[in-house]
C-alpha cells in the first residue's frame, strides 16, 4: 500500500489505535477531536508523522478518512467536520450504533437500516466502507493470533474503495471477507455484539472472527 494522508475522526481508543497503526506503517496522520489539545501527550509519543487537530482539520487533511466516533454522535461529528471534506474520499467506518447508557451495550439501529448506511446517505459523495467494527481495537494492528490471521468483514458500494481498505486490512495483518454493499452493515454491526457478548461470557477480550472454507 503506497503512502497516504490519513484523517481520523475520533480521539478514543479506536482513533488512537488507528493513528498508531497508520503512523507505524509510515503514513501521515491527523487525529481529530472536538478538543485536540487533549491529544498532545498521545501525539507527542507517536513521532512526527502523527499530529492532532479538530474534526474539520482531520477531515480536510486526509485522503483516506476514518470514522472512530461514538456511534450515536457520528452525524454530529460529520457536521462539525464539514461534509464536503468527505467528497470522493474513501472513508473507513468503524463505528457501531450502541447505546451504552445502561451498562451492557445495546444496538439501537438494525434489521432494515444500519449506521453504515445512514453515514453513506449523510455523505453521499464519499465512498464509505464498513470495516474494523467487529473486533476490539487492541487487535486492529498485527493481531498475531495462534489460529492465524483473522478475517476483517467489510462492506461498501465502491469497488476501488474496498480495494484500498482491503490493502489497509492486509497491511494491518488481516484477511478480508467482502460482504458486498454498504447494506452489509446491517449484519456487521450486530456482529460486534456477538464479539462483545463472547467477551462478557468468557471474560477474555483477545478474540477475532475467521471464516473457514473447505
Ligand atoms: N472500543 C473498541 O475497541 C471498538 C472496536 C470497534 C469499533 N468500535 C466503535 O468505534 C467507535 C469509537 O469507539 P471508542 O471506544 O474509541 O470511543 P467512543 O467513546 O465511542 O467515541 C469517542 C469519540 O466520539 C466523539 N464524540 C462523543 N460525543 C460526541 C458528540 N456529541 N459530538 C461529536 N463527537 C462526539 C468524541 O469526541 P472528542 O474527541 O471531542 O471527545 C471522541 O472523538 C464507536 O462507534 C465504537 O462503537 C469500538
Amino acid at each position: 500500500m503506497k503512502n497516504v494522508k490519513v484523517g481520523i475522526l475520533g480521539s478514543g481508543d479506536v482513533g488512537k489505535s488507528f493513528a498508531r497503526a497508520f503512523g507505524a506503517l509510515g503514513h501521515e496522520v491527523v487525529i481529530g477531536s472536538r478538543s485536540p489539545e487533549k491529544l498532545s501527550d498521545f501525539v507527542g509519543g507517536e513521532g512526527d508523522r502523527v499530529t492532532s487537530g479538530t474534526f474539520e482539520e482531520a477531515a480536510r487533511s486526509g485522503d483516506l478518512l476514518v470514522l472512530a466516533t461514538h456511534g450515536l454522535a457520528t452525524e454530529e461529528a460529520l457536521t462539525m467536520a464539514g461534509k464536503s471534506n468527505f467528497d470522493h474520499k474513501v472513508v473507513i467506518d468503524a463505528t457501531n450504533p450502541l447505546d451504552q447508557s445502561g451498562g451492557m451495550p445495546r444496538l439501537v439501529i438494525g434489521l432494515t437500516d444500519s449506521l453504515g448506511e445512514q453515514i453513506q446517505r449523510s455523505i453521499p459523495n464519499a465512498r464509505v466502507v464498513k470495516a474494523f467494527n467487529t473486533v476490539g481495537n487492541p487487535l486492529f494492528f498485527k493481531p498475531e493470533l495462534p489460529g492465524g490471521p483473522p478475517d476483517m468483514f467489510i462492506g461498501g458500494n465502491d469497488a476501488d474503495a474496498k480495494k484500498l481498505v482491503s490493502q489497509v486490512c492486509e497491511a494491518f495483518g488481516w484477511g478480508v471477507i467482502d460482504l458486498g454493499g454498504i447494506e452489509a452493515s446491517r449484519y456487521l454491526e450486530p456482529m460486534c455484539m456477538a464479539w462483545v457478548v463472547h467477551g462478557v461470557i468468557s471474560g477474555t477480550w483477545m478474540h477475532a472472527f475467521k471464516m473457514l472454507h473447505k
